[in-house]
């Protein structure tokens, strides 16, 4: 009976433990960093009609936002999205452009 409930308490920490790791693996940066870098090293290039086209965080559902910060890539895949920001940066970046992507709770335009 003991040794039962031993087992059962194991099998629950380590789901517990599995959930609290999944949960970490989700975007968890700043939101309010991200908007920042997001106007300071992105927007320059990505108003309307700046070089890369206009890029909000309208411009793509929850998740393509994911996929796209999977790939990793920038500009039609010519180079890294690590060549513009620090991993840190871009995971708030990420986080951003996800919390108010066109299917958010909160849809956004970078506030012009
Ligand atoms: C020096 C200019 C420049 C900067 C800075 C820049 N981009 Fe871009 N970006 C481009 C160009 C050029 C394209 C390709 C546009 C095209 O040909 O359609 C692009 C494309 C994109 C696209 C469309 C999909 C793709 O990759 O082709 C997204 C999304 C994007 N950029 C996000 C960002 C983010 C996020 C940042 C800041 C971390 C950023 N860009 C900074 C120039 C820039």
């Amino acid at each position: 009976m003991k040794r039962g409930n031993g087992l059962k308490l194991a099998v629950m920490a380590l789901a517990l433990g599995a959930f609290v790791a999944a949960a970490a693996a989700e975007a968890t940066g700043s939101e309010t960093k991200g908007k920042y870098y997001f106007k300071k090293s992105c927007k320059s290039c990505h108003i309307k009609g700046g070089t890369g086209g206009e890029v909000s965080p309208l411009s793509k559902t929850q998740a393509q936002w994911k996929a796209y910060f999977a790939a990793g890539k920038h500009a039609k895949s010519k180079e890294d999205l690590s060549t513009l920001l620090t991993p840190a940066q871009i995971l708030d970046v990420q986080t951003y452009l996800t919390a108010h992507a066109s299917d958010s709770p909160q849809p956004e335009t970078c506030g012009g």
